[in-house]
C-alpha cells in the first residue's frame, strides 16, 4: 500500500467518530469510500496478503471480500467474522493479528508492514459499517454467496508452513547424515572432512544449513534461479528431475585419460562426485520424492480435497524385514513391496490398514530380498508428532506380511507409489520380535499364499 494512502486511512479513522456522531446522513457514505480506497486495492492486487506468512497457499485475505462492499460486509456478519458491538474484537482481524504472535521473529518482521496495513484498513471499513444502521440491518446473503476459501479446513491446514517444515524434518533433514560429511557442515566432524569439499566445490557444498528451517529456505530460494546447465535443487514441475534426489541416486563422474575425475553434471544424465548414496529402492529415495511431490502440489494449490491429501506419515525404523528364499516365478531385481498388517485381538482380526511397509529389489538367484520398515502413522498424525521423535518402533507380536509384486514395472515412472490389488502377490504370517538393525531382520519363513 502506498503511503499516501496509509496516512490518509489514520486521518480517516482518527476522525471517524466525530463524523458518525455529528452528521448522520453523511455517515453512509464513508464506509463505500473506505472500501473503495483501502479494501478494493486488497482485493485487487494479484500478490498473497500477509496470511502467507503461515499459509502458503489455500487461504488468502482476499477469500473473505467480495467486490460490493456491501456484500463484503454482510458476507463477513453472517459468518460470525465481524463482531456488530465491539467491532475491534472481530475474528477477521484476530486472524490478520495472528501474525504477531509468530514465533518465528524473522517471518513476523518480513510480513509486519503488509499485517498492519491490511490491519488498519480492515478496521477502519469494519467500525465504519457497524456504526451503519442500514448495514446492520441489512438482509442475509445466501450461504452460496458468502466469500469464503475454496478449500476445506483440512487442505488449508495441510498448506501451513508448520505442516511443511514437520515433513521436512521427517522426510529429509533426518537423513542428512547419509551426506555426511561432504554436505553438514554443522555436523560434529572430527577432521573437517567438509573444509576439503568446501574449499574445492564452493559453497553448494553448503546443502543442510544450521537448522531444518534455514536448510529449507536454502532449497527453495536456490531453485528460484534458472541457470542453463543445471537443474534446479528442487524441480517444481517434475519433482524427480530435483537434483536433491538425482544428485546422491547417480553413480560418480568418470575418469579422464589422467586419471582424475571428469566434471560432475547436473543435467540427465546427472553423475555426482559423491558417487551412489541413496539407491531408487531405498525408502529415503521415496521420503525425498514424497516430500518434494506434497511440497510442489501445497504451494501450488493442488489439493481441492481433504480426499487428495497424502498421508504424510511416514516414519523410518531401524527395523528390517527380509524374505531369505523368495518364490521362484520372481525374477531378478523385480520390485516387491511387503506391507505389515498388525493382529487386531478384539476383533480376532487382521487390520484392514497395514501398519508398515517396505520396498526391496529380489535380488540373486535365490529372490532374497530385505528392507526398512517405514511405519505407516495413522493419517493427520504428523503435524501433531515432536520433531525429535523421527524414528519410529513396531511392537513385537502376530503380523501378516502381504506382497506385491511390481511386475509391470509401474515404479519406475511413479517412484512414491505404494501397490495396490492388483499387484497383489501373497501373504504370510509372522512372530516378529522386530528386533533392530540390518543382521537381526525378521524373517518370513512361510510360504506366501494367497488367501
Ligand atoms: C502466525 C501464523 C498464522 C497466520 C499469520 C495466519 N494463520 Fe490461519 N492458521 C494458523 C494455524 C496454526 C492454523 C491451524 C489451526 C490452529 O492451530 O489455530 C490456522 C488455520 C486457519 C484456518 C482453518 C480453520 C482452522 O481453524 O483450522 C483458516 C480459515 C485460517 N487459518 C485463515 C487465516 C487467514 C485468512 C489469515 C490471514 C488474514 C491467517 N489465517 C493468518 C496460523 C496462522
Ligand atoms: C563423500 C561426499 C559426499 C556425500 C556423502 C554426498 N555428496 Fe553430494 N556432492 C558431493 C560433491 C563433491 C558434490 C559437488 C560435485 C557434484 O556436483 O557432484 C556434490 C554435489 C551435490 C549436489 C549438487 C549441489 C549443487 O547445488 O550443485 C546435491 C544436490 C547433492 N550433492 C546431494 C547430496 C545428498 C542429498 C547426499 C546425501 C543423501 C549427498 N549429496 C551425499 C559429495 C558428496
Amino acid at each position: 500500500m502506498a503511503k499516501r494512502e496509509v496516512s490518509a486511512l489514520w486521518v480517516i479513522s482518527v476522525c471517524l467518530p466525530v463524523l458518525t456522531g455529528a452528521i448522520d446522513e453523511a455517515a453512509g457514505e464513508t464506509p463505500t469510500r473506505l472500501f473503495t480506497e483501502t479494501i478494493a486495492p486488497i482485493l485487487k492486487s494479484t500478490a498473497r496478503s500477509s496470511c502467507v506468512q503461515c499459509h502458503l497457499a489455500a487461504v488468502d485475505l482476499k477469500d473473505y471480500l467480495l467486490a460490493s462492499h456491501e456484500k463484503s460486509f454482510i458476507s463477513l456478519r453472517d459468518q460470525g467474522l465481524v463482531d456488530l458491538e465491539n467491532p475491534e474484537r472481530s475474528k477477521i482481524l484476530a486472524l490478520i493479528r495472528k501474525g504477531d504472535s509468530d514465533p518465528d521473529e524473522d517471518a513476523r518482521l518480513a510480513h509486519q508492514k503488509q499485517r498492519r496495513a491490511e490491519h488498519t484498513a480492515l478496521a477502519a471499513w469494519i467500525k465504519a459499517c457497524c456504526g451503519d444502521h442500514a448495514l446492520r440491518q441489512a438482509a442475509k446473503l445466501a450461504a452460496e454467496d458468502y466469500a469464503r476459501p475454496k478449500r476445506p479446513e483440512r487442505v488449508i491446514r495441510h498448506a501451513l508452513k508448520s505442516r511443511v517444515i514437520d515433513s521436512f524434518i521427517r522426510n529429509v533433514w533426518s537423513h542428512r547424515m547419509r551426506c555426511f560429511p561432504c554436505h553438514t557442515p554443522h555436523e560434529f566432524d572430527e577432521k573437517n572432512h567438509y573444509e576439503e569439499y568446501h574449499q574445492q566445490f564452493g559453497e553448494r557444498m553448503n546443502l543442510f544449513r544450521k537448522t531444518p528451517v534455514a536448510t529449507l529456505q536454502y532449497l527453495t530460494e536456490r531453485s528460484r534461479e534458472v541457470t542453463k546447465g543445471r537443474l534446479p535443487l528442487i524441480h517444481l514441475q517434475k519433482p524427480t528431475k530435483s537434483l536433491l534426489v538425482l544428485k546422491p541416486a547417480s553413480e560418480k563422474p568418470k575418469k579422464d585419460e589422467l586419471g582424475k575425475l571428469e566434471e560432475a553434471s547436473s543435467v540427465e544424465p546427472v553423475t555426482h562426485v559423491g558417487s551412489l548414496k541413496i539407491d531408487v529402492d531405498d525408502y529415503r529415495y521415496k521420503s525425498f520424492v514424497t516430500w518434494i511431490q506434497d511440497y510442489q502440489r501445497t504451494v501450488h494449490d493442488a489439493y481441492a480435497s481433504a480426499e487428495e491429501l497424502p498421508a504424510d506419515n511416514w516414519y523410518p525404523t531401524d527395523q528390517f524385514v527380509k524374505i531369505r528364499r523368495g518364490p521362484k516365478d520372481w525374477e531378478e531385481n523385480v520390485r516387491v513391496q511387503l506391507f505389515v498388517h498388525a493382529w487386531n485381538d478384539a476383533e480376532q482380526t487382521w487390520e484392514a490398514d497395514p501398519i508398515a511397509f517396505t520396498q526391496g529389489q529380489v535380488k540373486t538367484r535365490r529372490k532374497s530380498l530385505i528392507g526398512t520398515l517405514i511405519v505407516l502413522a495413522p493419517k493427520d498424525a504428523g503435524s501433531r508428532k515432536k520433531l525429535d521423535s523421527v524414528e519410529a518402533t513396531l511392537a513385537p507380536g502376530k503380523y501378516l506380511i502381504k506382497a506385491y509384486l511390481d511386475s509391470k514395472r509401474r515404479l519406475d515412472s511413479d517412484p512414491t507409489l505404494l501397490l495396490g490389488p492388483e499387484e497383489f502377490y501373497g501373504q504370510a504370517e509372522v512372530k516378529a520380535r522386530w528386533r533392530k538393525g540390518n543382521r537381526d531382520a525378521e524373517v518370513v519363513r512361510k510360504e506366501l499364499v494367497t488367501p
